[in-house]
């Protein structure tokens, strides 16, 4: 395929070599001169109708690392809040020679509908609640770097799963690759069907965090709570808050983790952000090593699909 749309079309074995490429990438990061040809003569735009801070600064220094010309378009200061189409702003951007367009959107199935209209390359950068891709593969770059594989892992994500597209998309490519994954949160934020993605669900944050060899904590989405929060914020951290004391339930080397952005204290102790087990800052700079393998892999349209 040209585009990254979800985990849930990819195979284990296209994640995993978009996995090994990220891995080069992060030396090349990681290094002195982290400038590269790669992506020489190649055009990235971020078209985002959602707030960001680590996608699309992430998406724009990994195409800047790697030579491309690179642009942001911002919903609200485009030609959007003109009344213009989704269709038409993509295709707009298509028309300016761009080879790959990164887009968030509140809709699921967004970047679906422009990949079809348009011949860039198009890459999800969260749709609604159904998927936020690249978050999810730089989560699991992330615990394989430290775990060597996902195979037999314990992953436990707790919180607002109902409306998380990084659950979601975590949940179709940690399956993949052989983690048991567990899910934790308020009856109100589980969804009713979850267990048929092949995970197990639980109404008490202790059941899903023992013995976990990673804890993944979830932002509560305020934003896409439609009628009201249930439980309140402060219900919601007495009772499935993670604080030093219910982590212990955990394995000793449990990985801690978190997307970001973190609500301080609801989701996450402050105490827990910034622990020694805390991964939060590695995952953010994981993110530059993801996306650019994503670009490499991408303008060089030897597909994810056609590795063997
Ligand atoms: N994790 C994540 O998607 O963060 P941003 O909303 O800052 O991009």
């Amino acid at each position: 395929s040209k585009d990254l749309l979800g985990l849930k079309e990819l195979t284990a074995e296209e994640i995993e070599y978009i996995l090994n490429t990220a891995k080069t990438m992060k030396y090349i990061l990681i290094s002195k001169n982290k400038k590269t040809p790669h992506l020489q003569g190649k055009s990235i735009v971020t078209l985002f109708y959602e707030n960001s801070t680590r996608t699309r600064l992430s998406f724009e220094l990994a195409s800047k690392y790697m030579s491309a010309s690179s642009a942001n378009v911002s919903a609200s200061s485009s030609s959007v809040a003109k009344g213009e189409t989704l269709i038409d702003t993509a295709k707009t951007i298509d028309m300016m020679g761009t080879d790959v367009i990164i887009i968030r959107h509140p809709m699921s199935g967004a970047p679906h509908l422009i990949a079809k209209n348009i011949n860039a390359s198009v890459i999800n950068a969260g749709d609604g609640m159904n998927e936020h891709p690249t978050q999810a593969l730089l989560d699991m770059f992330t615990i394989v770097e430290k775990k060597g594989s996902l195979k037999g892992l314990k992953v436990a994500i707790i919180g607002d799963i109902y409306h998380s597209r990084v659950a979601r998309s975590n949940i179709y490519g940690m399956t993949k690759l052989g983690a048991e994954v567990c899910v934790a949160g308020p009856a109100t934020l589980l969804p009713p069907e979850i267990e048929k993605l092949g995970v197990k669900a639980f109404n008490t944050v202790q059941e899903a965090l023992i013995d976990a060899d990673v804890v993944m904590g979830l932002r509560i989405q305020l934003e896409r709570q439609k009628k009201g929060l249930f439980p309140s914020i402060r219900e919601y951290s007495r009772f499935f808050g993670l604080d030093e004391k219910r982590l212990k339930l955990a394995k000793e080397d449990a990985l801690i983790m978190h997307p970001g952005p973190v609500n301080r204290g609801v989701e996450l102790s402050s105490g827990v952000v910034d622990c020694e087990k805390s991964l939060i800052n590695e995952q953010v700079t994981n993110g530059v090593a993801v996306r650019m393998a994503l670009l490499y892999l991408l303008t060089r349209r030897d597909s994810v699909e056609n590795i063997n």
